[in-house]
C-alpha cells in the first residue's frame, strides 16, 4: 500500500519529481545524493490522508514557518540517491506535514525516510512563496557542473555580471529564465544562514539563485519548470565554457539586441 493509491493528482506530482531526478542523474549534476528537491504538494491531500496518523516525528525544523502551517510536501530523503528517487521515489523520498506549532514536522508516508538536509532552505523558501501567494510549489537544488565552476571566478559572484553573460549567449535565456541568476556568498550547507539568504536572494526578485562553490537553488510553479530554469541557464554556461575552450571568450550578444529581446517579449528586468 502507498498514500499514492486512489490520490492520481499527488501520483502526477510525485511522477514529475521522479522524472526530473532522473534528469538530474543524466546530466550529471546529481552524484551520490547530491541535490534535493522538494513540492508543496497541500492542493493534492484529501481529508483522508489528512486524517491519517504519522508514521515517525515529529521532528524538529529548527525555524519557526508560519505560513505552511498543516501543508504537506513530498521531500527527498537525505542521503538518497537521484538515480534511485528516479525509479523508486517513495523508497528515496516521504510526504511530510507541517505541524500547528510551525517549528515541527512529522512523516506521513510511504516509510520513515528523514528528509533532505537542506529541509531549512526548501521551508523557509515554501513559507516565503506562501506568504507572497505565489503559486510557485517547487524547490530544486541541484550541482549543475558548469554553473559550479563558473562560481569560483570572484568576477561572476558581482551582481548580475553571471546573469548578462548567461543572457547574452543565446535569446533563449533571457526569455525563458527572465529573472537571471541570483548570487548567495558560500555558506555551510544546510545551515539556517543559508536557507535566508537563499530567502533575501529570491526576493531581489530572481527564480534561481546560485550558492557558491556548490550548486543552484530554482523555485517555479512546479518541479518540471524549476528544473527547465536551471536547464536553460546551464546551456548558457557550456556555450561560454565551448567558446572559451576554442580559444576566444565570446562577445555575447550586444546591449541593442538584449534590448530589442526585452522589449518585445515583455520581459521584466
Ligand atoms: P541531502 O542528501 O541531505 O539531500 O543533501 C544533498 C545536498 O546536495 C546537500 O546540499
Ligand atoms: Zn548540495
Amino acid at each position: 500500500m502507498s498514500i499514492l493509491d486512489n490520490r492520481p493528482a499527488l501520483a502526477a506530482e510525485v511522477e514529475k519529481v521522479a522524472e526530473v531526478a532522473g534528469y538530474l542523474w543524466t546530466k550529471g549534476w546529481a552524484e551520490r545524493n547530491g541535490g534535493n528537491i522538494t513540492v508543496n504538494v497541500t492542493e493534492q491531500v484529501d481529508d483522508t490522508l489528512r486524517a491519517m496518523p504519522a508514521i515517525a516525528g515529529p521532528f524538529p525544523i529548527g525555524m519557526t514557518l508560519p505560513h505552511i502551517k498543516g501543508c504537506y510536501f513530498y521531500c527527498k530523503g537525505t542521503n538518497r540517491r537521484m538515480r534511485d528517487l528516479a525509479r523508486w521515489p517513495m523508497d528515496n523520498g516521504s510526504v511530510i506535514r507541517i505541524l500547528d506549532d510551525c517549528t515541527s514536522y512529522e512523516i506521513v508516508g510511504d516509510k520513515p525516510v528523514m528528509p533532505t538536509s537542506e529541509l531549512p532552505s526548501h521551508l523557509a523558501v515554501h513559507d516565503d512563496l506562501i506568504a507572497k501567494g505565489s503559486n510557485y510549489r517547487a524547490s530544486v537544488h541541484t550541482h549543475p557542473i558548469e554553473l559550479v565552476a563558473m562560481s569560483h571566478n570572484p568576477e561572476f559572484l558581482k551582481k548580475d555580471v553571471l546573469t548578462n553573460i548567461l543572457w547574452s549567449m543565446i535569446p533563449e535565456t533571457k526569455a525563458f529564465c527572465p529573472r537571471g541568476l541570483g548570487i548567495v556568498p558560500y555558506m555551510l550547507p544546510s545551515s539556517t544562514e543559508l536557507a535566508e539568504a537563499t530567502i533575501a536572494t529570491l526576493n531581489d526578485d530572481y527564480d534561481v539563485v546560485m550558492w557558491e562553490k556548490h550548486g543552484v537553488f530554482a523555485v517555479g510553479p512546479d518541479v518540471m519548470e524549476a528544473f527547465d530554469m536551471i536547464d536553460t541557464l546551464t546551456k548558457s554556461a557550456i556555450i561560454y565554457r565551448d567558446a572559451c575552450s576554442m580559444g576566444f571568450i565570446p562577445t555575447g550578444m550586444t546591449p541593442e539586441q538584449m534590448k530589442e529581446l526585452s522589449d518585445v517579449f515583455h520581459l521584466p528586468k
